[in-house]
């Protein structure tokens, strides 16, 4: 892949119209359904979606450290780690990790043709029961916002704890705004482009209805507050968009963490 053209996903899947009708999936699960569109579900849902994965190779490349581990966390069909691998010149450990069977699944396909040249391993397991050891880059693309709430301070301690020193975590979270009138308006434009992306207003409706209590966006002081007190000292905000933020945070030493 030239590192200078822009980068095109391996995006396969049929195409969303799992809320077109029903029975739609309520509350919303990452099953078997959701898979078989999932590839056309983030690229139509998700602003800015090939930015943020090509965004995150570039990152990825110049963080990793030889020999170490690149983990993607809630990796789903594979697709960043499969564009990092033709990325990467040099062989490289990529590990996928997701708590979904077929998400797993899917993503062994699609990194097939990758595994000749670098170390894949994938593993369907809850992340916080996963050790980061030996990694030097972590990509967390929205899936923090599925876990519970103190969940989340649980894994970002143990992917700081494991991070090596100068490691980074690449993170990408939908955000809540302090201001009820701001929200109202990232809300609509936010929802004129899952429009413009074809999607209608009943499918956005009963999918926004299906997220509810499952997908809890903290606000970005939040966020940013739960990456501090994780131990990251160097943390940055890298693109924004309808709420959907991209934060990086980088391990430095000394690694001491407030009790
Ligand atoms: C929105 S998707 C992530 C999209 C993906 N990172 C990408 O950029 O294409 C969220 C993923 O996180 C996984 N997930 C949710 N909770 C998890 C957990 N506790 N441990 C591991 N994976 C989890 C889901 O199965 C799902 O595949």
């Amino acid at each position: 892949m030239d590192p200078k053209a822009p980068a095109q996903l391996y995006l396969d899947s049929e195409k969303d119209e799992l809320f077109e009708r029903g029975p739609w999936p309520k509350p919303f699960a990452f099953n078997e359904e959701v898979v078989r569109v999932f590839d056309d579900m983030v690229s139509r849902s998700v602003p800015m979606y090939r930015e943020v994965v090509a965004c995150a190779a570039h990152w990825a490349k110049d963080y990793h450290q030889p020999h170490t581990r690149i983990v993607d966390v809630g990796c789903s069909t594979g697709t960043f780690l499969e564009l990092l691998g033709r990325f990467l010149k040099s062989p490289a450990i990529l590990v996928g990790l997701d708590n979904a069977q077929p998400m797993i699944d899917k993503a062994r396909e699609k990194l097939a043709h990758i595994a000749s040249h670098h170390k894949v391993e994938l593993h369907c397991l809850d992340a916080n029961l996963f050790s980061f050891a030996d990694s030097s880059v972590v990509v967390m693309n929205y899936t923090l916002q599925f876990l519970p709430i103190n969940q989340r301070t649980t894994l970002l301690r143990s992917v700081f704890d494991g991070l090596l020193s100068g490691g980074l975590l690449f993170l990408s979270e939908k955000v809540k705004c302090h201001s009820p009138h701001f929200q109202e308006t990232i809300t609509r434009h936010y929802e004129a482009f899952k429009e413009r992306n074809g999607y209608a207003r009943s499918e956005i409706e009963r999918k926004k209805e299906a997220l509810e209590h499952v997908l809890i966006p903290l606000s970005q002081d939040e966020q940013l507050a739960m990456l501090y007190d994780a131990g990251f000292r160097e943390v940055d905000i890298l693109l924004k968009m309808h709420g959907f933020t991209t934060f990086v945070a980088r391990k430095t030493t000394p690694e001491t963490r407030p009790l």
